[in-house]
C-alpha cells in the first residue's frame, strides 16, 4: 500500500514518538466520558487490591485505544504485556502468555477480533476463572489438565466490535466505545506535542492542523511533524498559519481533512453510481481499494463529517458532500421530472 500522511495505521515513525503519548489519565485529552468513568473503576479496584475489570475498547483506528491501555496500566501501578490477535497463532502461545503474567497484570490484546477460534476458547475460563484448561496428548489416552492463572485484567481493543463472538463480548465488564475527538480536543494535543517537541506553533496554526486531522491523534501528531519539516526548510522552523496552510495544502489535505482516496471514493459513488445507493464491493471495485480499508478507515470518517450514508441498500453520498466537491446536487426522486 502506498504510503499515505492521513493513514490512520500506526506507522515506524509513530512508535518512535513514544514520548507524545500521555501517560497518565490527567494528561489524557479527550474522551472525557471514558475517564470519568475509568477513574473510578480504577480507585475502586485499587482499593479492593483487584485486578480491574476486564476493559474492550473499541472504535476507529488512532484514537488512543494502545494509549489508553498504558494509562490504565500506569494509574493501577500494573504491568502491562502487549500484543494483538493475530499475533497469537495457537492456543498454546495464548497459555504461554497468561501463564507469564504477574498477580494484577494487564494484557492488552489489539485486533481482539482476529483471534482464531479455538485462542478465543481459551480465553472464557481465563477472564472468568482465571483457570487454563489445557490438553496433553492426542486419541483417547488425551487429558485435560486445568491450571490456576494469576488474576489479571484483559483489555482488548478492536476497529470492528460487531465482528466480535457474542460470548467474548459479554465476558467484558467495561466496554467502552472511543469517538472521534473534537477540533478543539486535537488542537490541545497538537499544542501538547509541539511543546514536547520543542516546536514554536501559533494558536491559529494548532487550530488549522487539527481541523485537518479527521478527528484523530495519531494524525494530528503526524501532520505536526510534517509541518514542522516545511517549517524548517522554508523558513527558521516556528509554524505561524501561512506556513500550516502552505505545508497541509502541499500534502494534499484538505480544508475538511480528506485527502486524494476520501475524494476519489465520493466522486466515483457520484460519477459512477449517481450518488448510491451502492454496495461496498462495487465501491472496491470501481477504485481498486481493498473493500475491509474502506469499510474500517476511510468509511468511519466520511459517516461521521456527514459526507456519506448507511442504508440498507448500500452507501449513498449527502448532499453536503455534493456542495463541498462542487457537483450539481439532483434530489432523490425528481430527476425523472425535471
Ligand atoms: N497524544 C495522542 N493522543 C493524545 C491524547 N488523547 N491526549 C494527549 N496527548 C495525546
Amino acid at each position: 500500500m502506498e504510503e499515505r500522511i492521513l493513514t490512520q495505521s500506526f506507522t515506524q515513525e509513530d512508535a518512535s514518538e513514544y514520548s507524545l503519548r500521555p501517560r497518565w489519565l490527567s494528561e489524557y485529552i479527550g474522551q472525557q466520558k471514558i475517564k470519568e468513568e475509568l477513574k473510578i473503576y480504577i480507585e475502586a479496584a485499587k482499593m479492593r487490591k483487584e485486578p480491574l475489570d476486564h476493559v474492550l475498547l473499541y472504535g476507529p483506528p488512532g484514537l488512543g485505544k494502545t494509549t489508553l491501555a498504558t494509562v490504565i496500566s500506569n494509574e493501577m501501578g500494573v504491568g502491562i504485556k502487549i500484543t494483538s490477535g493475530p499475533a497469537i497463532e495457537k492456543s498454546g502461545d495464548l497459555a504461554a502468555i497468561l501463564t507469564n503474567l504477574q498477580e494484577n497484570d494487564i494484557l492488552f490484546i489489539d485486533e481482539i477480533h482476529r483471534l482464531n477460534r479455538s485462542v478465543e476458547e481459551i480465553l472464557y475460563p481465563a477472564m472468568e476463572d482465571f483457570e487454563l484448561d489445557i490438553v496433553i496428548g492426542k486419541g483417547p489416552s488425551a487429558r485435560s489438565i486445568r491450571l490456576s492463572l494469576p488474576r489479571f485484567t484483559l483489555i482488548g481493543a478492536t476497529t470492528r466490535a460487531a465482528l466480535m463472538t457474542s460470548p467474548l463480548r459479554d465476558r467484558f465488564g467495561v466496554i467502552n466505545r472511543l469517538d472521534y475527538y473534537s477540533v478543539e480536543e486535537l488542537k490541545e494535543i497538537i499544542k501538547r506535542s509541539a511543546n514536547i517537541l520543542n516546536i514554536g506553533i501559533d494558536e491559529d496554526a494548532a487550530l488549522e492542523i487539527a481541523k485537518r486531522s479527521r478527528g484523530t491523534p495519531r494524525i494530528a501528531n503526524r501532520l505536526l511533524k510534517r509541518v514542522r519539516d516545511f517549517a524548517q526548510v522554508r523558513g527558521n522552523g516556528y509554524i505561524d498559519f501561512k506556513t500550516s496552510k502552505e505545508a497541509l495544502d502541499v500534502l494534499g489535505v484538505d480544508e475538511m481533512g480528506l485527502e486524494y482516496i476520501d475524494r476519489k471514493i465520493l466522486v466515483s459513488i457520484i460519477e459512477k453510481f449517481g450518488g448510491g445507493p451502492v454496495g461496498i464491493d462495487a465501491i472496491a471495485a470501481s477504485i481498486g481499494e481493498d473493500g475491509d480499508t474502506i469499510e474500517d478507515v476511510y468509511e468511519p470518517y466520511l459517516l461521521q463529517i456527514g459526507f456519506l450514508n448507511r442504508t440498507p441498500r448500500g452507501r449513498v453520498v449527502t448532499k453536503l458532500a455534493y456542495d463541498y466537491l462542487k457537483y450539481p446536487y439532483i434530489e432523490q426522486g425528481r430527476i425523472e421530472g425535471v
